[in-house]
């Protein structure tokens, strides 16, 4: 146990991040429009090399000129093993509109890495008067990101989110996949002659929530993919938000949806949480710490996981 008090992450929605590559303007309307809590304007893996220039240029227009709503607006830099992401950060923050919420940094290996775009950010942010504090969420996507997950989710007070990226992590990890994320065909268990096929990512996303958790952000389940295979998309999302984890990209409008679906608790959901914390306020006035809720037992760590329910719901309500 430790006396220090977990610390609550950002209070606010964060169930569907929908992403979409800067060099391709005419959707950048439609992500407006969505029904996604978070909207990733891409410089990264989605824009070739010959167009970062315009992509960049792009972004730069669409996030003073359109209509962002309510939504958290977020730009994907370029990894800092490249030669782009310096510049995508200087044009950002010397150039777009205050209404940028948060750049997302891919590939983060250590904490130093988010040390050096913080630098840069803070340098910028004071030269230019920039008022707003511009947030990061990040990416653990390499074997490096994983091992210092803890250390990178410490790394600054402008930290906000951290995402599994599941195509770039099982490469670097030298896992033998080609889909990204889901189902793997060839990691399965046999009982009594039948397959069934455990979770490969189980592991990493465990450990990104306790990083999460521990240092008050938000952790968040990357891409699927295969857009064409709901079931598998919903699947991996329930098995997400089952170990804590709080949204999920979409790489394609058909999965804003079923991220926002699996990440509000359902009706029965609340209702069982309301009337969990109602036996429990009960029992306190009876003078117990534990009591019987629908023949199980419910105790004080209910209250807290029902709170997270209700707190969650609270936030959907508005
Ligand atoms: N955001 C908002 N709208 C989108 C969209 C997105 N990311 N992707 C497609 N749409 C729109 C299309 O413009 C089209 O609109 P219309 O009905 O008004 O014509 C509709 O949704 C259906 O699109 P569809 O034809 O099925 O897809 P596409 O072939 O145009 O594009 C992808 C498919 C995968 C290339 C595209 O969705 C995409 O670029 N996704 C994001 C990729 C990305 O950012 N990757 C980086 C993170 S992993
Ligand atoms: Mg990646």
């Amino acid at each position: 146990m430790s006396f220090r008090l977990q610390p609550l992450p950002p209070a606010r929605l964060n169930r569907c991040q929908l992403f979409g590559p800067g060099s391709r303007e005419t959707l950048f309307e439609k992500m407006a429009r969505s029904a996604a809590d978070v909207i990733n304007l891409d410089l990264e893996d989605s824009v070739a090399p010959d167009d970062k220039a315009q992509a960049r240029r792009n972004i730069i227009q669409a996030i003073g000129d359109i209509d962002w709503g309510t939504k958290t607006l977020s730009v994907r830099i370029n990894g800092l093993d490249t030669p782009f992401w310096y510049r995508d950060v200087v044009d950002l923050l010397e150039q777009a509109d205050e209404r940028l919420d948060q750049i997302m940094i891919p590939k983060a290996g250590c904490a130093a890495d988010i040390y050096a775009v913080d630098a840069l950010v803070t340098a910028i942010e004071r030269a230019k008067g920039r008022t707003k504090r511009l947030n990061f969420e990040v990416i653990i996507e390499s074997a490096a990101g994983i091992c210092h997950v803890e250390e990178i989710a410490a790394s600054s007070p402008r930290m906000q989110a951290i995402s599994l990226g599941a195509a770039d992590f099982a490469a670097s990890m030298g896992m033998a996949t080609t889909g990204i994320g889901g189902t793997q065909e060839n990691y399965y268990m046999i009982r009594d002659g039948q397959k069934y096929w455990p979770d490969p990512w189980h592991w990493a996303q465990a450990a990104i929530v306790a990083a999460c958790r521990t240092h008050g952000l938000l952790p968040v389940d990357g891409p699927f993919g295969d857009f064409s295979d709901k079931d598998g998309f919903v699947a991996q999302a329930r098995r997400s938000a089952t170990l804590g984890m709080v949204g999920k990209w979409a790489i394609h409008p058909s999965q804003i949806a079923l991220a926002n679906e699996v990440f509000s608790p359902d009706e029965a959901a609340v209702t069982e949480a309301r009337e969990i914390l109602a036996a429990m306020e009960k029992a306190k006035a009876e003078g117990a710490g534990a009591t019987v809720y629908k023949g199980r037992l419910v105790d004080i760590a209910s209250i807290k996981q029902a709170e997270v329910i209700v707190r969650q719901f609270e936030l959907i309500a508005g």
